[in-house]
């Protein structure tokens, strides 16, 4: 009987076409079409809303709407290019009417950091709420997705109720701060860990919560707590991954001065349920846009309610170390004699997967090996357009062959999956006489290459240069990382 009245209803509906309870599909605006926004505006489309990403960069706008994704992030464009066509997403640069034709207004903004003072720069977000304070004729949910420090929604309810005047029942403010990994921020939109709504209108809350029911159907956790709450989470998760990066990357530094593998201490570290193997990756620091802007923002933001948060400074000042290692592991192979040489960087990205190099450590290996007059080659599957901006003039390789091809040595920056099954035998021969190789990913087999005659060092492997490894041979080793 129930089936008889479902099979009625579902057919009731689509006679008259009310759209169907069941996707109750919402009109989005996203401000800020970066790969926050742009991730988000097209996946909310993907579940079946009507989204408009809108930017006052007349020009980015243009592009996406020739099907022109300005930015390198996996599986970006199909996701963007069906909806488009669909008619579920589309671009403007005309702010205002997007506002005015949605209920619900992302707010994904950059915030970045500001190199002076360490704070987060808030001006592009008090642009978008300027904005939208122009265009709140009726109740609309003002979504912040951008990372912002704690109070500054709060600061936003003001702004608008005091500085511009508009009743209370014309807006509700949400926190919904996001957890994208460049490279993976489509699958991680998908499959996050948690969702945080942070709100004071239940009527606010339910909205976002509804947009959000694709993922609750995947039982993903959606937190409901106080915007100031949800503003701390983001920091706070990002703060403490960079924390446990700066934390591995000290102990590989211990590592090598006591002759011990690190990868040996991660993996049974990350075996402890309560720490995991994740970000346990010995490496040349940790860059991007978000964790070094995040963690200074929160120790800015710490420090202005008169408290000190010491790790977090320390992770910072070790990162800035760590950033320096490649180079001095490359100056120490050359008996710090490393002028006129010609060095190979392979990777320029802060990480595999995308073209961004922002506060990237191939930024400051850069600058090092410039100061010691130095011939640089370098290549990057997808960053180089960007490096050229920072250094136009140093050389840019057409592939991996091209680029280490007579050099003295070759330092693996990027974790590209391209750079891990090279062939060594052959690039041994197109490098120069006693060539080095600095693995500052740890991402090659250097036992391998110390076989086929190369100078080898990486971040916490020093262990396989040591006497006693090479008299117990790798035996133990390997059967150790069988366990
Ligand atoms: C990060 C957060 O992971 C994401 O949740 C947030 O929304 C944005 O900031 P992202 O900066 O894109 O994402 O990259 P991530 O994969 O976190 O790596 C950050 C940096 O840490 C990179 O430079 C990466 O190479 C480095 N890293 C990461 C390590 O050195 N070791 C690791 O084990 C993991």
């Amino acid at each position: 009987m129930k089936n008889r009245i479902l099979v009625f209803f579902s057919f009731f509906l689509f006679i008259f076409h009310i759209p169907s309870i069941y996707s109750n599909p919402k009109k989005i605006t996203v401000l800020g079409t970066g790969y926050v926004g742009l991730v988000s505006g097209a996946c909310f489309a993907d579940f079946g809303n009507q989204v408009i990403c809108a930017d006052i960069d007349k020009q980015k706008i243009e592009q996406l709407q020739s099907f022109y994704i300005p930015i390198y992030e996996p599986m970006l464009d199909e996701i963007v290019i069906r909806n488009a066509k669909k008619g579920n997403l589309s671009f403007t640069s005309d702010i205002d009417n997007a506002i005015q034709s949605s209920d619900i207004i992302f707010i994904a903004v950059g915030t970045p950091m500001n190199e002076q003072t360490g704070d987060a720069d808030l001006r592009a977000l008090k642009g978008a709420i300027e904005f939208i304070a122009r265009n709140l004729i009726e109740y609309k949910v003002i979504v912040i997705k951008s990372t912002v420090p704690p109070g500054t929604c709060a600061w936003v309810e003001k702004f608008l109720a005091e500085e511009c005047g508009i009743e209370p029942e014309k807006f509700s403010i949400v926190s919904c701060p996001e957890f994208l990994r460049e490279g993976s921020a489509i699958y991680d939109f998908l499959n996050p860990d948690r969702i945080i709504i942070g709100s004071h209108s239940s009527e606010a809350f339910n909205q976002i919560y509804q947009i959000h029911l694709p993922l609750k159907e995947k039982n993903v956790p959606i937190i409901n707590t106080t915007l100031g709450a949800a503003e701390l989470i983001k920091y706070v998760t990002n703060s403490f991954l960079a924390l446990k990066i700066s934390f591995i990357n000290e102990i590989a530094n211990f590592c090598d001065a006591i002759g011990v593998d690190v990868k040996t201490i991660a993996y049974a570290l990350g075996l402890d349920k309560r720490i995991s193997p994740l970000f346990l990756n010995p490496g040349p620091g940790f860059g991007g846009s978000c964790f070094p802007k995040d963690v200074a923002a929160l120790i800015k933001n710490a420090e202005k309610n008169n408290v000190d948060l010491q790790t977090l400074v320390a992770a910072l000042k070790a990162n800035e170390k760590q950033k320096e290692k490649p180079f001095e592991k490359l100056k120490k192979q050359f008996n710090n004699n490393i002028s006129d040489k010609t060095i190979a960087i392979l990777g320029l990205a802060f990480k595999a997967n995308t073209d961004d190099i922002r506060y990237s450590p191939s930024i400051r290996l850069i600058e090092l090996l410039k100061e010691h007059n130095v011939t640089i080659k370098a290549y990057d599957p997808e960053a180089m357009k960007n490096m050229q901006k920072i250094f136009p003039d140093i050389y840019y390789g057409t592939s991996v062959d091209d680029t280490i091809k007579n050099s003295d040595a070759i330092v693996v920056m990027t974790d590209w999956n391209e750079f891990k099954n090279l062939n060594w035998n052959y690039i041994k021969n197109e490098m120069h006489e006693n060539s080095v190789i600095i693995d500052a990913r740890n991402i090659l087999d250097g036992q391998e290459l110390k076989q086929l005659g190369f100078k080898y060092d990486a971040i916490g492997r020093a262990f396989l240069n040591s006497y006693k490894y090479k008299r117990a041979g790798c035996f133990l080793y390997n059967y150790a990382m069988c366990l």
